[in-house]
């Protein structure tokens, strides 16, 4: 394992991230780790990462130099390297520089971390303080305009620091500039494959909970999904997954899910039918909010009341991944929508957690999903809200509503396959904004429902871009959706980025 020491930076979870694309495990661990602890992990290397802070500020995150002479090859990035630099005597300058943005760099290419790469290129640099003094033992080995030491290196000791950024894309070598750290400083072998990782958590599981009651939320996600049958191959029947059909789900999604998993998986499975209890509470609501709290709300009673049915449970399985973790750390961002998820629980229920994907990012839970042998269809399904269709039907939701936008959701997703296009585009729907205009068909006037459709690019759902579908699909999409969805004649595309909007339309 290499060690990622957090700094509070805003890349650091790139980091682990690349290091794992080297094929070496890593974890992002808080800076406030003990050294024995360290000790006791035993890695191959360790990272410090960037962070907002200044090395002489008051209060500012900081190691014990005893990190540093562990024979444990060290890299600092930016705050990591001025951190590194302050706690070995050589001097930093606060405030001193505005660097951000790409920099031309120039490289000493006998220097470990930039062997065998060209010596000039371009490096990502974000940062107002710079070393001015390496550290005794210490060499220069990279410079940009603005920034004298944009690199340093005691290669005896095996400690390196780059004041740059390599882990971000826009640092042209930076994957090559890691693996020089990687597999040529700390030696680490290319060891890390899904396979293996899948092999280790089923034993652990199995260690944690044989013969132990065991319950798990599915809703059909990507997350709980691969959740659901890595724990399911631990310990099997001590498994049970209580799925809640809400009614607010997509056109048959209910019933693929069920399959899947009872077919496919042998999987002891409670569906519970909710839709009237559901839409009952929804009756004459329109905030968005409110929609969004009564769902929440009514997914954990009903789950409750069916777990309470079971006796006692001794764990519950949640699909937390890795950015959920780091999300849920982060204290001062703004609500712009309480993103409940479904499977959001209470804070003070009784059992245990399993969460055998908290170290895993997204792809990597859909390649172990495809390991374990979960369809490709679901496991790179697009991202779907937990109140579901609840929040694409604006306004009140009502049993005929859901049944136009699930029906001409439809037909929009049916399109987007059928042209190739489900791949490239990230989310895709059709939503319904509660609006009637006039449209005429045959000879008579028509008053009906609008439907918009929603298609974007993002690649965390934090920002996206509108999907340029080609026109052609449009207007299949658009003719096929009035004619056979009864109750809409008029379609509309929106081409709204996030921000401003959101892309889900409540
Ligand atoms: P917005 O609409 O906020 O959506 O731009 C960003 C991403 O999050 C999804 N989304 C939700 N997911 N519970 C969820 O689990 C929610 O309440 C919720 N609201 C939005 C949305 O589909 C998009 O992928």
């Amino acid at each position: 394992v290499i060690l990622v020491l957090d700094f509070g930076g805003q890349y650091n979870q790139l980091i682990t991230r690349r290091v794992r694309e080297a094929g070496v495990y890593s974890e992002l661990i808080s800076a406030k780790t003990s050294i024995e602890e360290i000790k006791r992990r035993n890695p191959v290397g360790i990272i410090l990462t960037g962070g907002p802070n200044s090395v002489y500020e008051e209060g500012s995150m900081t190691v014990s130099e005893e990190i540093f002479s562990l024979g444990i090859p060290v890299l600092g990035i930016c705050y990591g390297h001025q951190l590194m630099t302050h706690k070995l005597k050589g001097k930093v300058n606060t405030g001193t520089v505005k660097e951000y943005g790409k920099s031309h760099i120039h490289f000493e290419s006998e220097s470990v971390m930039f062997q065998g790469l060209p010596e000039e290129s371009v490096v990502w640099m974000s940062h107002q303080d710079e070393v001015v003094e390496v550290p005794e033992g210490f060499k220069v080995t990279a410079f940009t305009k603005d920034c004298k030491v944009a690199a340093m290196e005691n290669k005896e000791k095996n400690l390196y620091g780059l004041q740059f950024h390599p882990e971000v894309v826009h640092s042209v070598l930076g994957k090559e500039i890691l693996s020089n750290f990687i597999h040529g400083a700390c030696k680490a072998e290319r060891t890390w494959v899904m396979k293996d990782f899948a092999k280790e958590k089923i034993e652990e599981i199995r260690v944690k909970a044989d013969g132990k009651k065991v319950l798990c939320a599915l809703s059909g996600g990507v997350d709980s999904s691969v959740a659901a049958v890595l724990v399911h191959k631990a310990i099997g029947d001590n498994l049970t997954c209580i799925f809640v059909d809400h009614g607010l789900l997509r056109k048959n999604e209910g019933d693929e899910v069920e399959k899947i998993f009872r077919e496919r998986f042998h999987m002891n499975l409670i569906r519970v039918n909710a839709q009237d209890r559901f839409l009952g509470k929804l009756k004459g609501v329109e905030d968005p909010e409110r929609k969004r709290k009564i769902i929440g709300e009514e997914f954990i009673r009903v789950f409750e009341e069916e777990s309470n049915k079971l006796g006692k449970i001794d764990y519950l399985v949640q699909g937390t991944i890795y950015p959920d973790v780091v999300e849920s750390g982060t204290e001062t961002s703004q609500v712009i929508k309480s993103h409940h998820n479904v499977g959001g629980l209470p804070e003070d229920i009784e059992f245990e957690l399993i969460e055998p994907l908290r170290e895993l990012f997204k792809d990597e839970v859909r390649v172990l999903g495809e390991e374990l042998g979960i369809p490709h269809d679901l496991v790179y399904r697009q991202p779907f809200p937990g109140p579901g269709l609840g929040i694409r039907v604006l306004g009140e939701v009502t049993e005929e509503k859901l049944e136009i936008v699930r029906e001409a959701d439809f037909i929009f997703r049916d399109e987007v396959k059928k042209h190739g296009l489900d791949e490239t585009i990230w989310q895709y729907f059709a939503a319904l904004p509660n609006v009637r205009s006039v449209g005429v068909m045959g000879d008579g006037r028509t008053y009906s429902h609008l439907i918009a459709l929603r298609a974007v690019q993002s690649t965390d759902g934090m920002t996206s871009e509108w999907s340029r579908i080609p026109y052609e699909v449009l207007d299949i999409v658009s003719r096929r959706i009035v004619n056979e969805v009864p109750g809409v004649n008029r379609i509309v595309y929106d081409v709204t980025s996030k921000p401003p909007s959101t892309i889900e339309w409540e």
